[in-house]
C-alpha cells in the first residue's frame, strides 16, 4: 500500500511538473513552465531546490510571462514591442516547441514562441554554463509576414526577481573617473542604467548590476543575482520594483533612435544577457562571473599576459625612433616584457603630432621612425622583449588622406556640416558600410602581413557618435545605425580573430568606454581609465572587478606627480595598487630616480612570482576603498588554496585610527599557511610581524592578521604559501 501511495505520488510529481524546464547549473536553477499553445513562464530563477514541488509549495514560483509583449498586457513593461505591416501593434507570443543542445560543459535550451495570429516568431534561448553557475539568455526575432515588420524595442531579457528587501550594485562614473561603485536599495518605481554614446558605453555606467535580494549587500553572504549585457553599443537596463515588490528586470539594445525594420525571413539576434546567481553575496556573484569569463568568454582568457611599458604618459606625441628605443632598452632592464608604441608613430602627408590629424592613414611616420616598425621589432628583438602599437581604426580626422580620398566613409548626415570631435577634426568612419568593414580590418590585417611579430595592438576609440547618419544605409533604414555600427565592428573583430587569434589586443576608448563582455570575446583585456593616479585607481579597480576579471585589467605604474591629478605617491603604493591587475608601466623609465628604478626591477620580478594567482585565482575582496575606511584589500587565492596573495592599502591616515584586523577569506581552514612579506622596498627586509610564520586558514579565516599599515600610501603585499611538513 505505502508502494502504491508512493507510486501515485511520483505519477502525480511527474505529471505536475511534465511541463517544467529546468535550466539547470552546478548550483542553481532557472525554472519555466513551457505548455503547448500557452504563453512560456518564468517560474524561478535561484539556488537550485531539492525538488521543483518545493518552489511551488512554498508560494513563491513567479507565473511571470517569460518574455512579455506589448499589446495584449495593459500597462507592463515588455521585453519586445513591434507594429505589423497592417498596423496592428500587438503580439501574443505561445509556446510551441523546444530543444537542448549540450556541448562540453554547457547546455542550450531554445523555446519557440508563436504569435497566435501573425507569422511571427521568437526564439528565447538559455545557455547553462554549468561549472560556474552563469547562464547566458537571449532571443531570436524573425517574422513571415508579407512586408517588413518594424521592432520598437527588442530588450535580450526579461527577468523577474521574487518580492524582497532588493539593493543594487552597480558602476557610475565619467572620464578619468570611470567605474565608481554605488550601491542603493530599490524602492517602488524604475531605475534605469543606460547608454546613448554610439560608441562608448561604460564611460558613465556599465551594462552590469547586482541585486542582493533580502538587505544591504555583503561580499561574503547573501543571494545576489548579478547581470551583465554583452553588448558594445548603446544599452538599457530598466529596474522595475511594483506594487507587489516584485522586481522585473529588462536589459538589451537601447531602443531610442533604434527602430528596427525586420525583413521577413530575417533574424534579429539580441546580445547575450549574462547571468549569475550566489548564496556567496557579491564576492561569490563576482568569482563566478570572473571564472566563466576566463573560461569561456575572453579570447585566450587563460592565457598569462605580459608585463608592459606603454609610451602614452612617457612621450605623449613625442613619438621618434631614440625614444622608443630607449624606452624599450630600459624597459627591458628592469625586467619588463612588452613594449607598447601609443599614438604619435604615423601619418606622413599628415603627420600626427597631436589629436589634429592622420587618423586613417596607418602607415609609419618616416621623419620620426626611419628605421620604420621593422626597426623597432628588431630593437625590441634585441633587447629580448615584444613589441606593439596603438591604432584607432574606426576613426579618421578631417585631416588625413583617408578623408581626403574616401569623404563618403564617415558618419554624417549629407545635408548638414558633421561635428568634429577630438581636434576639432576626429570623425567616425561608418561601419554600415562593407568597405569600410574591409578598411578597418585591413588596419590590422596590413600591419600583420608586413610585420608578423606585432605581438599587441592597442585599440582605441576616442568619439562618440555624434553625427547620426550613414552615407551607407538607405533612407528608409538610418534608424539602425545605432545598431549596424556595432554589428560591423563585430564582423570585423570576428575576421581579425580568425586570422590572429593571439595577437594581443586592447580595448581602450578614451580610457574605460569599453569595458564590456560585448567585445572581451575579441580583446584580451580593457584599459580601464586614463587616470593611474594609484588611488584613484584602486576605485576605479575595485568597480572594475565587480564583474570583470583582474585579467583583463590593465593596470600600470605611472610617473609621480601624476599627470591627471597631480598627486605624489611613493613608487611602492603606485606598484603594489598596479600588481592587482595585469602589471603594466606609463611613463619614462629613464625620469625614475635611481632607487625607484631598482624598486622597479624588483617589483616587476615579485610579480612574475604571483603573476599566475593574480591573474587566474579567485578573488576576495576585504575591505572596500569605497566605504571611506581609509583601508582597501583584497586577496587572490589559486583553486587548490594552496597559494594566495594578500593586498592591503592605507588610503589616508586621519589621527587615532588604528589598523584593523584583516580576516583573511578564501584559505582551505584545514591548511596551514607560511606568510612572507613580498614587493618590500630593501629586499629581503619584511615589515611584518607574521614573517616566516605557520598559521591556519581557520584562524586567518576566524581571527584575522593585524598590518602595520600606520602611515599614509601605506601598502603591503603578503604571500601565502600552503605548509607542507
Ligand atoms: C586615449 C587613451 O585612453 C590613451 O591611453 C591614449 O592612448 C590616447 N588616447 C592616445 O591618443
Amino acid at each position: 500500500m505505502k508502494k502504491l501511495l508512493l507510486g501515485l505520488f511520483l505519477v502525480f510529481q511527474v505529471s505536475v511538473y511534465a511541463d517544467n524546464y529546468v535550466i539547470a547549473t552546478k548550483s542553481t536553477s532557472l525554472v519555466l513552465e513551457a505548455k503547448k499553445g500557452e504563453r512560456l513562464n518564468f517560474i524561478y530563477y535561484g539556488k537550485s531546490p531539492k525538488n521543483i514541488s518545493e518552489i511551488y509549495d512554498s508560494g513563491i514560483a513567479l507565473w511571470r510571462d517569460a518574455y512579455p509583449t506589448f499589446g495584449m498586457n495593459g500597462g507592463q513593461e515588455n521585453a519586445l514591442q513591434v507594429i505589423h505591416p497592417d498596423g496592428n501593434m500587438s503580439l501574443d507570443l505561445v509556446y510551441v516547441s523546444s530543444s537542448v543542445v549540450a556541448k562540453g560543459d554547457t547546455e542550450t535550451t531554445t523555446f519557440t514562441l508563436q504569435d497566435k495570429v501573425y507569422p511571427f516568431k521568437v526564439n528565447l534561448v538559455f545557455k547553462a554554463y554549468k561549472a560556474n553557475d552563469v547562464i547566458e539568455t537571449w532571443s531570436e526575432i524573425s517574422h513571415d509576414e508579407k512586408k517588413p515588420v518594424l521592432l520598437q524595442k527588442f530588450a535580450s531579457s526579461y527577468l523577474p526577481i521574487r518580492s524582497g528587501n532588493h539593493w543594487i550594485t552597480h558602476l557610475e562614473g565619467s572620464f578619468v573617473n570611470e567605474a565608481g561603485v554605488v550601491e542603493e536599495q530599490l524602492t517602488r518605481g524604475c531605475k534605469v542604467l543606460k547608454n546613448m554614446d554610439g560608441i562608448r558605453n561604460t564611460h558613465t555606467s556599465n551594462p552590469s548590476f547586482m541585486i542582493a535580494l533580502d538587505g544591504k549587500p555583503s561580499e561574503t553572504v547573501g543571494d545576489v543575482i548579478a547581470g551583465s549585457l554583452a553588448w558594445s553599443g548603446n544599452y538599457k537596463i530598466s529596474l522595475d520594483k511594483n506594487e507587489s515588490n516584485l522586481l522585473e528586470i529588462i536589459s538589451g539594445i537601447n531602443e531610442t533612435a533604434s527602430q528596427y525594420s525586420l525583413a521577413p525571413k530575417e533574424v534579429f539576434s539580441t546580445p547575450e544577457m549574462i547571468l549569475t546567481y550566489s548564496t556567496e553575496g557579491k564576492g561569490g556573484a563576482s568569482r563566478n562571473l570572473h571564472k566563466w569569463a576566463r573560461e569561456s568568454k575572453i579570447i585566450n582568457g587563460t592565457v598569462s599576459k605580459d608585463i608592459l611599458l606603454n609610451s602614452w604618459e612617457g612621450v605623449y606625441f613625442n613619438v621618434n625612433q631614440q625614444n622608443m628605443n630607449e624606452m624599450m632598452r630600459d624597459f627591458a632592464s628592469i625586467g619588463g616584457e612588452l613594449f607598447v608604441m601609443d599614438d604619435g608613430w604615423f601619418g606622413n602627408k599628415y603627420q600626427r603630432n597631436g589629436g589634429e590629424s592622420s587618423l586613417g592613414d596607418w602607415d609609419v611616420c618616416v621623419k620620426k621612425l626611419p628605421g620604420g616598425i621593422n626597426g623597432l621589432l628588431e630593437c625590441a628583438k634585441n633587447n629580448k622583449i615584444k613589441f606593439g602599437l596603438w591604432i584607432e581604426p574606426e576613426m579618421t580626422n578631417s585631416v588625413s588622406e583617408l578623408y581626403d580620398k574616401h569623404p563618403e566613409w564617415i558618419l554624417r548626415q549629407t545635408n548638414r556640416e558633421p561635428s568634429k570631435g577630438r581636434g576639432n577634426t576626429q570623425l567616425v568612419l561608418d561601419l554600415t558600410n562593407p568597405k569600410v568593414q574591409d578598411f578597418v580590418f585591413g588596419v590590422v590585417d596590413k600591419l600583420m602581413i608586413s610585420h608578423q611579430n606585432i605581438a599587441y595592438m592597442k585599440w582605441d576609440a576616442n568619439m562618440s557618435l555624434v553625427n547620426y547618419g550613414s552615407q551607407y544605409l538607405p533612407k528608409d533604414k538610418q534608424s539602425h545605425l545605432y545598431v549596424e555600427f556595432h554589428r560591423g565592428l563585430r564582423k570585423v573583430l570576428e575576421r581579425i580573430r580568425s586570422k590572429y587569434p593571439n595577437l594581443v589586443l586592447q580595448a581602450c576608448a578614451s580610457g574605460g568606454g569599453r569595458v564590456n563582455y560585448g567585445l572581451l570575446p575579441y580583446f584580451d583585456e580593457a584599459w580601464t581609465s586614463d587616470n593611474t593616479d594609484a588611488m584613484q585607481r584602486l576605485n576605479i579597480q575595485w568597480g572594475t572587478l565587480c564583474f570583470y576579471p583582474s585579467s583583463i585589467m590593465a593596470s600600470h605604474v605611472s610617473a609621480s606627480p601624476n599627470h591627471q591629478t597631480g598627486r605624489v605617491v611613493p613608487v611602492k603604493f603606485r606598484f603594489d595598487v598596479a600588481m592587482m591587475g595585469r602589471l603594466g608601466m606609463e611613463m619614462q623609465p629613464k625620469d625614475l630616480k635611481e632607487y625607484e628604478t631598482e624598486y622597479a626591477k624588483r617589483a616587476i620580478a615579485t610579480y612574475k612570482s604571483i603573476r599566475p594567482v593574480v591573474q587566474q585565482g579567485d578573488l576576495y575582496k576585504l575591505i572596500s576603498p569605497c566605504d571611506n575606511s581609509q583601508f582597501a584589500s583584497l586577496m587572490y587565492v589559486a583553486s587548490n588554496k594552496s597559494r594566495a596573495v594578500l593586498f592591503a592599502y592605507r588610503t589616508l591616515y586621519l589621527k587615532e585610527q588604528p589598523s584593523p584586523r584583516f580576516i583573511l577569506q578564501g584559505l582551505d581552514p584545514d591548511k596551514s599557511y607560511v606568510l612572507n612579506e613580498i614587493g618590500n622596498l630593501k629586499a629581503g627586509v619584511s615589515t611584518i610581524s607574521q614573517e616566516g610564520k605557520i598559521i591556519s586558514g581557520k584562524f586567518l579565516m576566524t581571527q584575522g592578521i593585524s598590518l602595520p599599515l600606520d602611515k599614509d600610501y601605506g601598502s603591503l603585499v603578503i604571500e601565502l604559501n600552503e605548509y607542507k611538513l
